[in-house]
């Protein structure tokens, strides 16, 4: 009995560690794989693959600014994980939301609600936010 409460008080510590928000730097090493190609190093929308995209990647630098100094996390979760595919038919940019199914989600607040998010989208987000010029 007393083994079984010792488990269950560990696996409860390893779920909070698990479910905080990533940092800016998790965020950092997953666009590095996957974004820069277009985005580019600093994110401004240089990157090798560039050139000749129609519409031209966005500088990512200048996501709130944008908006009116606000950053629309919303916006950028649904850009980024492709839900909002049905509004952007023509759109250059890959959907990521696909390999990030069945990954842990942690809570991320999204219009005050705190919302199950994908961990590498998360960290992606977190990235963004600490990016804006
Ligand atoms: C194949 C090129 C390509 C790759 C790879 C790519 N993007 Fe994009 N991205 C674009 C293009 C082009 C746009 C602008 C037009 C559009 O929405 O399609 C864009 C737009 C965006 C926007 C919207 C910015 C705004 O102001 O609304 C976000 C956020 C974004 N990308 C994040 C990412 C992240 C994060 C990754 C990596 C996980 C990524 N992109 C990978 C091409 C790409």
């Amino acid at each position: 009995m007393k083994i079984w409460v010792t488990v269950g008080a560990l696996a409860v510590v390893a779920a909070c560690a698990a479910s905080e928000m990533p940092g800016p730097s998790e965020g950092a090493a997953i666009f590095a794989e996957n974004c820069v190609s277009c985005h580019g190093v600093s994110a401004t929308g240089n990157g090798p693959l560039a050139n000749g995209l129609s519409p031209a990647p966005s500088d990512l630098t200048q996501i709130a600014a944008r908006n009116g100094g606000v950053f629309p996390r919303a916006q950028t979760l649904s850009v980024i994980d492709g839900y909002s595919k049905g509004t952007h038919k023509d759109r250059a940019m890959p959907e990521f939301g696909a390999q990030m199914t069945g990954e842990d989600t942690v809570p991320v607040e999204v219009d005050g609600i705190l919302t199950p998010t994908p961990r590498s989208l998360a960290a992606l987000l977190a990235y963004l936010e600490s990016i804006q010029g």
